[in-house]
């Protein structure tokens, strides 16, 4: 496995990355097919792959259903080798998706993960955005709450998952140490503000790289040769496709 700084932060990312939104909800999707939310059984043998590939980053959030809980049991005894990604601002239910931006929550949201996750700190905590960028970042305090909760030493890296070009640059004005972009062929406009925030030291993780399953994984190459790019996390319950992904990226790394 290739391994990337993650902008200022001083972790080191696996090229390639664990979506887990597959591991804890399966309605309200745009995944090209329906499937089954893996057994505890089936989800160990896919962390034991991820980790056996040398994968060090897990991507989840409150509103993938079950899987911050899941991941909390799987992981047990064997925190120390991750690099857990969470989010605050979106939460999930039988209800649907609800956002709550509030510094307030932000707190409550973080504290809630931090159990459910079995953990006593969080390596990065992006705000989930509902597409408002610009405006949740300059307006509602979220990020500030999150720069308090590190200082506090209860998360190590802050930033957003946004929807926008615009929401990056927003987000690099700020001073985030992360944004999770969307880059694959048939969504390229991210690519120039992506390489801006690598240059200014701030971390990038890629979201939606086989343009949530709509693309086959040779997209993969497309994400891993722009500048700026630290880890691209890829949502999978299957080892042999993470097994897969992971070699496409081995060859890409390795032709630089
Ligand atoms: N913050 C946000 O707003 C946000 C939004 C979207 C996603 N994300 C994060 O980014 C991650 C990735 O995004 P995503 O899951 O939407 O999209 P993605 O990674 O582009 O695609 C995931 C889909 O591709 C399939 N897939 C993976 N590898 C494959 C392979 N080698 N061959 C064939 N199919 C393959 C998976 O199915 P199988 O399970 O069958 O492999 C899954 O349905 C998510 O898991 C999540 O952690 C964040």
């Amino acid at each position: 496995m290739h391994y990337r700084p993650l902008g200022r932060t001083g972790m080191q990312v696996s090229l390639l990355g664990l979506g887990t939104v597959k591991l804890g909800r399966d309605r309200d999707l745009r995944y090209p097919r329906a499937f089954r939310i893996p057994d505890e059984a089936d989800a160990a043998r896919l962390l034991d792959c991820a980790a056996e590939l040398g994968i060090n980053v897990l991507d989840t959030a409150p509103a993938y259903g079950r899987s911050e809980e899941r991941l909390g049991h799987l992981l047990r005894g064997r925190r120390e080798r991750w690099l857990i990604c969470t989010k605050v601002g979106e939460h999930f239910d039988a209800d649907g998706s609800r956002w709550d931006f509030t510094p307030g929550h932000v707190r409550e949201s973080v504290h809630a993960s931090l159990e459910r996750l079995q953990t006593d700190r969080l390596d990065i905590v992006l705000i989930h955005s509902d597409g408002r960028d610009r405006e949740i970042l300059e307006r509602y305090g979220t990020l500030d709450a999150l720069q308090a909760m590190k200082r506090e030493g209860l998360v190590r890296a802050v930033g957003i998952s946004h929807k926008s070009v615009d929401g990056a640059e927003a987000a690099i004005a700020a001073g985030c140490d992360v944004i999770m972009a969307t880059l694959n062929p048939a969504q390229p406009e991210e690519a120039e503000v992506i390489a801006r925030a690598g240059a200014a030291g701030c971390g990038v993780l890629i979201k939606k790289a086989l343009a949530s399953g709509h693309s086959g994984p040779a997209s993969l190459r497309f994400a891993a040769a722009h500048a700026g790019v630290s880890c691209i996390v890829v949502g999978t319950i299957d080892p042999a496709h993470l097994r897969e992904n992971a070699a496409i990226l081995a060859r890409s790394a390795a032709a630089g």
